[in-house]
Protein backbone atom coordinates (compact mmCIF):
# COMPACT_ATOMS: atom_id res chain seq x y z
CA UNK A 1 0.00 0.00 0.00
CA UNK A 2 3.29 2.62 0.66
CA UNK A 3 2.60 5.00 -2.89
CA UNK A 4 4.09 8.07 -0.53
CA UNK A 5 6.97 8.60 1.74
CA UNK A 6 7.38 11.46 4.33
CA UNK A 7 4.45 12.73 4.16
CA UNK A 8 3.24 16.44 5.86
CA UNK A 9 0.06 16.59 7.25
CA UNK A 10 -1.60 19.69 9.02
CA UNK A 11 -4.65 18.73 10.61
CA UNK A 12 -6.43 22.00 11.92
CA UNK A 13 -9.16 21.24 14.63
CA UNK A 14 -12.74 23.75 14.92
CA UNK A 15 -15.28 24.50 16.61
CA UNK A 16 -18.32 22.06 15.02
CA UNK A 17 -19.33 18.86 16.60
CA UNK A 18 -17.33 15.87 15.75
CA UNK A 19 -14.10 16.21 17.70
CA UNK A 20 -14.12 12.61 17.68
CA UNK A 21 -13.79 12.55 14.03
CA UNK A 22 -10.10 14.96 14.86
CA UNK A 23 -9.21 12.22 16.58
CA UNK A 24 -9.62 9.32 14.63
CA UNK A 25 -7.98 11.28 12.13
CA UNK A 26 -4.70 12.00 14.34
CA UNK A 27 -4.38 8.20 15.63
CA UNK A 28 -4.69 7.09 12.15
CA UNK A 29 -2.07 9.59 10.51
CA UNK A 30 -0.59 8.83 13.94
CA UNK A 31 0.51 4.85 13.58
CA UNK A 32 0.46 5.71 9.16
CA UNK A 33 4.11 4.75 8.23
CA UNK A 34 3.98 7.17 5.33
CA UNK A 35 3.71 10.43 7.43
CA UNK A 36 6.69 11.37 8.69
CA UNK A 37 4.92 15.00 10.75
CA UNK A 38 1.91 16.26 11.38
CA UNK A 39 1.24 19.84 12.32
CA UNK A 40 -2.14 20.47 14.62
CA UNK A 41 -3.95 23.81 14.99
CA UNK A 42 -7.08 23.88 17.04
CA UNK A 43 -9.18 26.83 17.16
CA UNK A 44 -10.21 28.40 20.38
CA UNK A 45 -13.74 26.72 20.18
CA UNK A 46 -12.28 23.36 18.90
CA UNK A 47 -10.52 23.37 22.06
CA UNK A 48 -14.16 23.53 23.79
CA UNK A 49 -15.49 21.06 21.54
CA UNK A 50 -12.63 18.57 22.88
CA UNK A 51 -13.16 19.57 26.26
CA UNK A 52 -17.36 19.22 25.52
CA UNK A 53 -17.50 15.57 23.04
CA UNK A 54 -14.33 13.67 24.13
CA UNK A 55 -13.90 15.07 28.24
CA UNK A 56 -10.22 16.12 27.59
CA UNK A 57 -9.31 18.84 30.06
CA UNK A 58 -7.35 21.76 28.18
CA UNK A 59 -4.31 22.54 29.86
CA UNK A 60 -1.26 23.00 28.63
CA UNK A 61 -1.14 22.92 25.01
CA UNK A 62 1.78 20.95 24.41
CA UNK A 63 0.70 18.18 26.06
CA UNK A 64 -3.11 17.91 23.91
CA UNK A 65 -1.29 14.91 21.49
CA UNK A 66 -0.55 12.73 24.18
CA UNK A 67 -4.08 13.45 25.53
CA UNK A 68 -6.13 13.28 22.43
CA UNK A 69 -4.45 9.59 21.51
CA UNK A 70 -4.69 8.57 25.46
CA UNK A 71 -0.77 7.65 24.50
CA UNK A 72 2.98 9.51 23.77
CA UNK A 73 2.43 11.32 20.43
CA UNK A 74 5.40 11.30 18.45
CA UNK A 75 4.83 12.83 15.58
CA UNK A 76 2.36 15.95 16.90
CA UNK A 77 3.36 19.14 16.79
CA UNK A 78 0.90 21.31 18.07
CA UNK A 79 0.88 24.99 16.90
CA UNK A 80 -1.17 27.81 18.54
CA UNK A 81 -3.44 29.49 16.25
CA UNK A 82 -2.70 32.76 16.93
CA UNK A 83 0.32 32.02 15.34
CA UNK A 84 -0.20 33.27 11.95
CA UNK A 85 3.84 33.43 11.57
CA UNK A 86 4.57 29.85 11.93
CA UNK A 87 5.99 27.28 9.45
CA UNK A 88 2.73 26.04 7.87
CA UNK A 89 1.67 29.72 7.74
CA UNK A 90 4.64 30.05 4.46
CA UNK A 91 3.72 28.30 1.46
CA UNK A 92 7.70 28.21 1.53
CA UNK A 93 7.29 25.62 4.16
CA UNK A 94 6.78 22.07 2.55
CA UNK A 95 3.18 20.56 3.47
CA UNK A 96 1.89 17.94 1.56
CA UNK A 97 -1.86 18.17 2.63
CA UNK A 98 -4.26 19.61 4.95
CA UNK A 99 -7.42 18.53 6.61
CA UNK A 100 -9.66 20.84 9.10
CA UNK A 101 -11.62 17.90 10.92
CA UNK A 102 -14.35 19.12 11.82
CA UNK A 103 -14.68 22.38 9.99
CA UNK A 104 -16.76 24.80 11.32
CA UNK A 105 -19.10 26.63 8.88
CA UNK A 106 -17.34 29.80 10.86
CA UNK A 107 -13.74 28.71 9.26
CA UNK A 108 -15.31 27.54 6.35
CA UNK A 109 -16.06 31.48 5.75
CA UNK A 110 -13.09 32.58 6.08
CA UNK A 111 -11.42 30.01 4.17
CA UNK A 112 -13.56 30.63 1.14
CA UNK A 113 -13.67 34.58 1.42
CA UNK A 114 -9.52 34.54 2.15
CA UNK A 115 -9.68 36.31 6.00
CA UNK A 116 -6.89 34.63 7.17
CA UNK A 117 -6.36 35.87 10.67
CA UNK A 118 -5.62 32.79 12.20
CA UNK A 119 -3.21 29.60 12.04
CA UNK A 120 -5.93 27.40 10.36
CA UNK A 121 -7.15 29.73 7.66
CA UNK A 122 -4.02 31.15 7.09
CA UNK A 123 -2.28 27.68 6.59
CA UNK A 124 -5.66 26.25 4.51
CA UNK A 125 -5.31 29.07 2.47
CA UNK A 126 -1.54 28.63 1.79
CA UNK A 127 -2.20 25.16 0.97
CA UNK A 128 -4.93 26.48 -1.79
CA UNK A 129 -2.26 28.77 -3.20
CA UNK A 130 0.31 26.44 -3.31
CA UNK A 131 -2.27 23.88 -5.18
CA UNK A 132 -1.85 21.49 -2.59
CA UNK A 133 -4.64 18.67 -0.93
CA UNK A 134 -6.94 20.53 1.34
CA UNK A 135 -10.36 18.80 2.79
CA UNK A 136 -12.70 20.48 4.78
CA UNK A 137 -14.96 18.05 7.12
CA UNK A 138 -17.57 20.54 7.01
CA UNK A 139 -20.14 20.07 9.82
CA UNK A 140 -23.31 21.73 10.52
CA UNK A 141 -27.06 21.00 9.85
CA UNK A 142 -29.29 22.28 8.12
CA UNK A 143 -26.82 24.73 5.67
CA UNK A 144 -28.02 27.77 5.17
CA UNK A 145 -27.40 29.58 1.45
CA UNK A 146 -23.82 31.21 3.19
CA UNK A 147 -22.82 28.14 3.80
CA UNK A 148 -23.22 26.20 0.57
CA UNK A 149 -22.08 29.60 -0.95
CA UNK A 150 -18.85 29.49 0.93
CA UNK A 151 -18.61 25.49 0.02
CA UNK A 152 -19.01 26.04 -3.61
CA UNK A 153 -16.19 28.93 -4.03
CA UNK A 154 -14.17 26.46 -1.73
CA UNK A 155 -14.59 23.96 -3.66
CA UNK A 156 -13.77 25.72 -6.91
CA UNK A 157 -10.33 27.25 -5.14
CA UNK A 158 -9.28 23.53 -5.31
CA UNK A 159 -10.49 22.42 -1.61
CA UNK A 160 -12.25 18.80 -1.56
CA UNK A 161 -15.85 19.49 0.51
CA UNK A 162 -16.11 16.04 2.94
CA UNK A 163 -19.42 16.89 4.96
CA UNK A 164 -18.82 14.94 8.55
CA UNK A 165 -21.64 12.45 6.93
CA UNK A 166 -21.48 8.43 7.75
CA UNK A 167 -22.23 6.14 5.42
CA UNK A 168 -23.59 2.81 5.79
CA UNK A 169 -23.45 0.29 3.28
CA UNK A 170 -20.40 -1.44 5.29
CA UNK A 171 -23.42 -2.14 7.96
CA UNK A 172 -21.82 -0.51 10.69
CA UNK A 173 -21.90 -1.79 14.90
CA UNK A 174 -20.23 0.41 16.48
CA UNK A 175 -19.62 4.58 16.04
CA UNK A 176 -16.18 3.41 15.62
CA UNK A 177 -17.13 1.75 12.71
CA UNK A 178 -18.56 5.00 11.35
CA UNK A 179 -15.74 7.27 12.87
CA UNK A 180 -13.27 4.94 11.01
CA UNK A 181 -15.25 4.55 7.47
CA UNK A 182 -15.55 8.21 7.26
CA UNK A 183 -12.10 9.23 8.41
CA UNK A 184 -10.53 6.43 5.95
CA UNK A 185 -12.51 8.15 3.25
CA UNK A 186 -10.88 11.36 4.38
CA UNK A 187 -7.48 9.98 3.83
CA UNK A 188 -7.64 8.72 0.74
CA UNK A 189 -8.33 12.28 -0.18
CA UNK A 190 -4.98 13.27 0.29
CA UNK A 191 -3.96 9.88 -0.73
CA UNK A 192 -3.31 7.85 2.15
CA UNK A 193 -5.67 4.78 1.95
CA UNK A 194 -6.14 2.99 4.95
CA UNK A 195 -6.19 -0.86 4.66
CA UNK A 196 -9.13 -0.98 7.10
CA UNK A 197 -11.39 0.95 4.67
CA UNK A 198 -14.49 -0.76 3.56
CA UNK A 199 -14.42 -0.43 -0.41
CA UNK A 200 -17.77 -1.01 -1.67
CA UNK A 201 -17.34 -4.10 -4.94
CA UNK A 202 -21.16 -4.00 -5.82
CA UNK A 203 -24.28 -5.66 -4.80
CA UNK A 204 -23.92 -8.88 -7.18
CA UNK A 205 -20.16 -8.98 -6.69
CA UNK A 206 -17.99 -12.20 -6.61
CA UNK A 207 -16.90 -10.66 -3.29
CA UNK A 208 -20.33 -10.04 -1.87
CA UNK A 209 -21.78 -13.58 -2.47
CA UNK A 210 -18.21 -14.68 -1.20
CA UNK A 211 -19.32 -12.65 2.04
CA UNK A 212 -22.85 -14.45 2.23
C1 LIG B 1 -20.96 22.64 21.64
C2 LIG B 1 -20.85 23.42 20.35
C3 LIG B 1 -21.14 22.80 19.16
C4 LIG B 1 -21.03 23.49 17.96
N1 LIG B 1 -21.27 22.85 16.78
C5 LIG B 1 -21.09 23.49 15.61
C6 LIG B 1 -21.23 22.78 14.38
O1 LIG B 1 -21.49 21.58 14.34
N2 LIG B 1 -20.99 23.45 13.23
C7 LIG B 1 -20.63 24.78 13.23
O2 LIG B 1 -20.41 25.32 12.15
N3 LIG B 1 -20.51 25.47 14.38
C8 LIG B 1 -20.72 24.86 15.57
N4 LIG B 1 -20.56 25.55 16.75
C9 LIG B 1 -20.31 26.99 16.69
C10 LIG B 1 -18.84 27.31 16.45
O3 LIG B 1 -18.04 26.73 17.45
C11 LIG B 1 -18.65 28.83 16.44
O4 LIG B 1 -19.28 29.38 15.31
C12 LIG B 1 -17.20 29.24 16.49
O5 LIG B 1 -17.10 30.63 16.46
C13 LIG B 1 -16.39 28.64 15.37
O6 LIG B 1 -15.08 29.12 15.50
P1 LIG B 1 -13.83 28.34 14.91
O7 LIG B 1 -14.14 28.05 13.50
O8 LIG B 1 -12.72 29.32 15.09
O9 LIG B 1 -13.62 27.12 15.75
C14 LIG B 1 -20.66 24.86 17.96
C15 LIG B 1 -20.36 25.48 19.18
C16 LIG B 1 -20.44 24.76 20.35
C17 LIG B 1 -20.06 25.46 21.65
Amino acid sequence: MTRLENQVVTVGVTGASGAILAQKTLELLERDARVARIHLVVTETGQRLFAEELGLASGDLKQLPSRILGRLATKIEVLPNRDVGASIASGSYEVDSMIVVPCSMGTLGAIANGIADDLVARAADVILKEGRNLVLCVRDTPFNRIHLENMLRAQQAGAVIMPAVPAFYHHPKTIDDLVTQYVCRVLAQIGLPQEQMYRWTGSHSEAKKAEA
